[in-house]
C-alpha cells in the first residue's frame, strides 16, 4: 500500500492500491551507467486492512526495455467472439507508446497454436490504436478439462523501430441462465469454489509461483473447479495458473468503495483512485480465458445508506462482526437517483467500457430486494454471500437473474482436533457477546475438525453444499475458504493469529471436510474415517467417514462390527456415536451391492520414536524460487503415525537450499513461520526448502526432536 517509485532521486508516482499493478516509464530519467530505483512503501497507519495484507514488494517486479515505440503496458487486448465449432473470430486490439503525431506505424498479427505454430495472420498501417478480427477455423476451446490457450502475438514497427508483444489466450463461451446457472462452452457447469487471500501461509505474502501451484493442485485434488481472488486482484501467476490448470476465476476488484471498514483502508483514496485502478484491474486480467466474471467488490458498505457502519472507532474484529450482521436492517432510500445505486452502476459501466464479454457480479451480505447494489440493475449475476436460507426467496425478488453464492460456508475447524460429542454444534463467537469476551470461550484456541462449528453469520460444510447442490439456480459456491490464512482468527483473539476457515489449514494439510467435498465433488473412490484413534481408555468417541461410489459403510472396532450405515440426501457422511474406545483400531469398509469397494483403518499408536520426513518434490530447479514442501510426521515403534503428537522440532538445511518456512497448520501458535523451531501440531509439521540460484547440488533438511533427527535429500538442478 502506498508506494512511491524514485528514480535517480526523480519521484515517479505512488499508488495507494497495494493490489494494484502499474508501470512507470522511466527512461526521462536514466543516465549511461549506474541508476538507482528506489521504492518507498507506508503502511504505517493501521489498521488498513481486515486480514493481514503483507508489506514492502510482494509480487514480481520487471525491468522491461523496448525500443521508443512499443506496445503499451497492458496494451493488447485480445478476445474471441462469435464462437462456434467451425470458426471463431478472434478480436485484438492494440494500443501503441511512444508515437509521435503523423508516424506511419506497420502493424504484424499472428495467432499461433499450443505448438507455436502459426495459424492465422495480418497486417495493418495506421494509428496508435489498431483494432483487427482474425478468423480461427475449429478452433480448439479452452475448457477445464482442456486448458488449450493459443497464443496472439503483435508486432508494431515505425522508422526502424520494433516491438513485438505476446499474450496467450483462449476460445470458450460463456453464457448465465437464471433457471440453470452457468455454462462453460455450452455445458452447465456447476462452478465448485472457494474463495482465496493472497497470502502463502508460512511465506507470508510474497507471491512464489511454486507455492500458487502447489495450493491449487491441492484444490484441484479436492473437486474444486472455481477460484474467487478474495477480495482484490490477485498476483498474475494465479491467474495464469488457473489459464494452464483448468479453473474458471472471479476477479474480484475490492473489499470497499467510500465507506470504510477499517479506519485506514483503501476508502481514504476510493475518491482519488478507483477509475485508474479499475481499469488498471481490467486491463491486466482481461485476456485470461479462466476469468468468468468481475466481482465489482466484497460486501461494500454502500448495500446500504445507513451510516451506522462508520468503523473509525472498532477494532477490525469489531467492525468485521458489524458487517455480518447489520445490512439487512437497514431501509434504504428507494429512489432512483440514490448516490449508492449510481455509484454502483457507475462501477459496473468502468468494467463494461474495457470488458463486454464477462459477467459483472458483486459479494452481497445485504440479502433483500432493497440492496442498493442489487437493485441498481447494474449486476449481470447476483451474488449472494452467505444465507442460504434465502435463495429461495432471492428467486422470487430478483426474478430472471442469474444468482451464486459469491461466499458460502465459513465453518471453523481445527486439523486433526475433535470435541466429544460431534453433535454439540457451535457457532462462534455467540452472537452477544462477539469478539469482546476474551477468554470466554477457549478449548485451547481450537475448534473442533467435526462438520460442527461455523461463523454465527454462516453454515457448517454439509448445510451450505446442500442448499447449492439442490438448487439448479445458484450457479455455484465460493466456499470461504480453501486454505486457511494469516490473519482474522475468529472466534479468538491473541494468540490466535491465522484464519480457522480453511478447509485446507495454512500448512496445505487437508481438514477431514476435505473430504465430503472430494466425495461430493469428484468421481474418484473416497473413504475417509476420522477421528483419530488415540483417546482415554472408556471414552465416548464419536466415528464419522465420508464416501462415494458406494451405498453403504460398515465399522469395525478392534474386529467387531458396528454395523453398516449409508448416507441420505440430509446428512453427507456416515456416522457411530458415542463408540467406547478400547485401544487398537478401527476401521471401515465401503461396498457397491454388497461388494466390497474401498477400506481404512485407524490405529492406536504408543510414544513417538521416530519421525518421517516426506518431501512432495525431491527434485528441483536451482534458480533461487523453486521450493521443496516437506511434510514431517512423528512414527512410534509400531512405524504408526503419531496423531495427536505435539513435540518441538528443530529444523536446519545444508547445502544447496535454505530453510524458507516452517509451520503445522495451528493458528495459535506463536513461534516464527520463518524460525527454525515449530513444534508438531496433530502429529504434523512441514518445512518448506527453497534453492540457491546457480548452486545446484543437494539441499540436505535436518529435523531433530527430543527422540530422534533425521535427515532428506533434495536434488537440486
Ligand atoms: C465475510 C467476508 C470475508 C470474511 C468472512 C469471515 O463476511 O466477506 O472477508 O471476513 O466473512 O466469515
Amino acid at each position: 500500500m502506498n508506494s512511491t517509485v524514485y528514480v535517480n532521486g526523480r519521484e515517479f508516482g505512488t499508488r495507494p492500491y497495494g493490489y494494484s499493478s502499474f508501470s512507470y516509464d522511466i527512461t526521462s530519467a536514466l543516465v549511461p551507467g549506474e541508476n538507482l530505483i528506489a521504492v518507498r512503501c507506508d503502511n504505517a497507519d493501521q489498521p488498513n486492512s481486515r486480514w493481514y495484507a503483507g508489506c514492502g514488494i510482494y509480487r514480481n517486479v520487471r525491468l522491461v526495455v523496448t525500443d521508443p515505440v512499443h506496445v503499451a503496458y497492458n496494451g493488447f487486448y485480445v478476445r474471441a467472439t462469435q464462437v462456434s465449432d467451425a470458426q471463431a473470430r478472434v478480436v485484438m486490439t492494440v494500443e501503441t507508446a511512444g508515437t509521435r503525431p503523423g508516424m506511419e506505424l506497420q502493424y504484424e498479427f499472428r495467432i499461433l497454436d499450443a505448438k507455436g505454430r502459426t495459424v492465422a495472420r495480418t497486417e495493418a498501417a495506421g494509428a496508435p490504436v489498431c483494432e483487427v478480427s482474425l478468423d480461427l477455423a475449429r478452433p480448439h476451446r479452452w475448457d477445464i478439462d482442456d486448458t488449450y490457450l493459443y497464443t496472439a502475438q503483435v508486432s508494431v514497427s515505425a522508422e526502424g523501430m520494433k516491438d513485438t508483444y505476446a499474450t496467450r489466450f483462449g476460445v470458450r463461451t460463456t453464457a448465465w441462465d437464471a433457471d440453470r446457472g452457468f455454462f462453460l462452452n455450452g455445458r452447465p457447469l456447476k462452478l465448485l469454489g472457494v474463495c482465496l487471500h493472497h497470502d502463502m501461509g508460512c511465506l507470508g505474502t510474497a507471491v512464489h509461483f511454486r507455492a500458487l501451484q502447489r495450493e491449487l493442485q491441492i484444490l484441484k485434488d479436492m473437486g474444486v473447479n472455481a477460484i474467487r481472488t478474495s477480495h482484490n486482484p490477485p498476483a498474475p501467476e494465479l491467474l495464469e495458473l488457473c489459464d494452464e490448470m483448468g479453473f474458471v476465476v472471479m476477479d474480484e476488484a475490492m473489499d470497499m468503495w467510500r465507506k470504510r471498514k477499517t479506519q485506514y483502508d483503501y476508502a481514504r483514496f476510493f475518491d482519488e483512485w478507483h477509475v485508474r485502478d479499475v481499469q488498471d484491474f481490467v486491463k491486466r486480467d482481461r485476456n485470461h480465458p479462466s476469468i468468468v466474471m468481475w466481482s465489482i467488490g466484497n460486501e461494500i458498505g454502500e448495500q446500504s445508506d445507513s451510516r451506522d457502519d462508520n468503523t473509525e472507532n472498532l477494532t477490525p474484529e469489531q467492525a468485521n462482526a458489524l458487517l455480518n450482521f447489520i445490512h439487512s436492517l437497514n431501509q434504504n432510500d428507494p429512489s432512483e437517483n440514490n448516490p449508492n445505486v449510481l455509484l454502483t452502476r457507475h462501477m459496473a459501466q468502468l468494467i463494461r467500457d474495457l470488458d463486454t464479454t464477462r459477467a459483472i457480479t458483486a459479494g452481497c451480505n445485504g440479502v433483500w430486494p432493497g440492496n442498493n447494489l442489487l437493485r441498481s440493475g447494474a449486476l449481470d449475476v447476483y451474488g449472494f454471500n452467505y444465507h442460504p436460507q434465502l435463495y429461495d426467496s432471492c428467486r422470487v425478488w430478483f426474478p430472471g437473474k442469474p444468482l451464486i453464492g459469491s461466499e458460502t460456508v465459513s465453518s471453523l475447524n481445527s486439523r486433526g482436533i475433535y470435541f466429544q460429542p460431534s453433535t454439540d454444534k457451535k457457532k462462534l463467537p455467540g452472537r452477544g457477546w462477539m469478539y469482546t469476551a476474551e477468554g470466554e470461550v477457549d478449548w485451547d484456541h481450537q475448534v473442533t475438525a467435526y462438520d460442527a462449528c461455523s461463523a454465527p453469520w454462516a453454515d457448517f460444510h454439509e448445510d451450505a453444499w446442500i442448499a447449492v447442490r439442490d438448487r439448479d439456480f445458484i450457479a455455484g459456491t465460493f466456499i470461504w475458504t480453501g486454505f486457511d490464512y494469516l490473519g482474522e482468527p475468529t472466534p479468538y483473539g491473541w494468540p490466535s493469529r491465522s484464519s480457522y476457515f480453511g478447509v485446507v489449514d495454512l500448512a496445505g494439510f487437508p481438514k477431514d471436510a476435505y473430504w465430503l467435498y472430494q466425495s461430493e465433488w469428484t468421481d474418484r473412490t473416497v473413504l475417509h474415517l476420522f477421528p483419530h484413534w488415540n483417546w482415554r481408555e472408556g471414552e465416548p468417541v464419536d466415528v464419522w467417514a465420508y464416501y462415494n461410489n458406494a451405498d453403504e459403510v460398515e465399522l469395525f472396532v478392534n474386529g467387531e462390527s458396528y454395523g453398516r450405515q449409508s448416507k441420505t440426501p440430509e446428512l453427507l457422511h456416515v456416522q457411530w456415536l458415542g463408540v467406547p474406545f478400547h485401544a487398537g483400531s478401527i476401521e471401515v469398509v465401503s461396498y457397491k451391492n454388497g461388494r466390497e469397494v474401498a477400506r481404512e483403518a485407524r490405529y492406536t499408536a504408543g510414544e513417538p520414536v521416530s519421525l518421517r520426513l516426506t518431501p512432495d518434490r525431491r527434485t528441483i530447479a536451482a534458480d533461487g524460487y523453486d521450493l521443496s514442501y516437506v511434510t514431517v510426521e512423528a512414527l512410534d515403534a509400531n512405524g504408526r503415525v503419531v496423531p495427536t503428537a505435539t513435540d518441538m522440532l528443530h529444523f536446519s538445511v545444508e547445502g544447496a537450499g535454505e530453510l524458507f518456512g516452517v509451520d503445522n497448520g495451528n493458528a495459535a501458535d506463536t513461534l516464527s513461520l520463518k524460525g527454525r523451531d515449530k513444534a508438531l501440531f496433530s502429529g504434523k509439521a512441514l518445512a518448506v526448502v527453497r534453492s540457491l540460484r546457480g548452486e545446484p547440488g543437494t539441499a540436505t533438511l535436518t529435523v531433530s526432536s527430543d527422540f530422534a533427527s533425521v535427515k532428506t535429500n533434495i536434488a537440486v538442478k
